[in-house]
């Protein structure tokens, strides 16, 4: 069997640093699934099925992309997927802290789940998905910051030509 990472996060909505980063996991990693926390403590624009939708949208092209969503622990979700590793992307020093605590959590809670982290590509270093939301909101236009799919969705949900 090849190697699987579980890329975790709420992408409320995927915005095109994501499918960077996959792409990037995709070089180290045989299969990526990219997975949903259904109860993360944001509160989202988009439903989980939304999210989803977009999701296998985006990666439907992505051969090594499988997408789905979790409830509980993610340390749990990586056993239960019989993955080796959660995939984490850092965009700058800032993102670091962050992501360095919640890897040493998911390590206490399971010492056999590693945490990779890729960095995104200098074009995304500044996206974030509320950002794009903020932007959208006020019918700023966010095409080619996250894919096709996402700009309608967006503009459908947030009532903005
Ligand atoms: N390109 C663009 N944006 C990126 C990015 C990239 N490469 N990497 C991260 N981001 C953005 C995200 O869009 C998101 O933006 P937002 O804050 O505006 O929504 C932000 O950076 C980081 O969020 P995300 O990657 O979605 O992670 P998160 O912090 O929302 O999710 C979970 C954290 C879901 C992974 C974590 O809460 C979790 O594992 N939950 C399950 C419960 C659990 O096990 N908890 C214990 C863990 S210690």
């Amino acid at each position: 069997m090849g190697k699987i990472a579980v890329y975790p996060g709420s992408f409320d909505p995927v915005t095109n640093g994501h499918l960077d980063l996959v792409r990037r996991g995709l070089r180290l990693f045989d299969k990526v699934i990219v997975a949903i926390a259904r109860n993360g403590t944001k509160d989202p624009l988009f439903t989980i099925e939304e999210r989803l939708e977009m999701l296998q949208q985006s990666f439907n092209e992505m051969p090594g992309v499988q997408v789905d969503s979790f409830e509980g622990l993610l340390v749990d979700y990586v056993v239960k997927r019989q993955a080796d590793a959660i995939l984490r992307g850092l965009r700058a020093v800032s993102d670091f802290e962050y992501e360095f605590q919640m890897a040493l959590m998911n390590r206490k809670l399971n010492k056999n789940v590693q945490t990779v982290f890729l960095v995104t590509g200098l074009r995304w270093i500044f996206i974030s998905s509320s950002i794009i939301k903020e932007a959208a909101r006020f019918g700023g236009d966010v095409r080619g910051m996250v894919p096709d799919i996402v700009c309608e969705k967006l503009k459908e949900k947030l009532g903005v030509p």
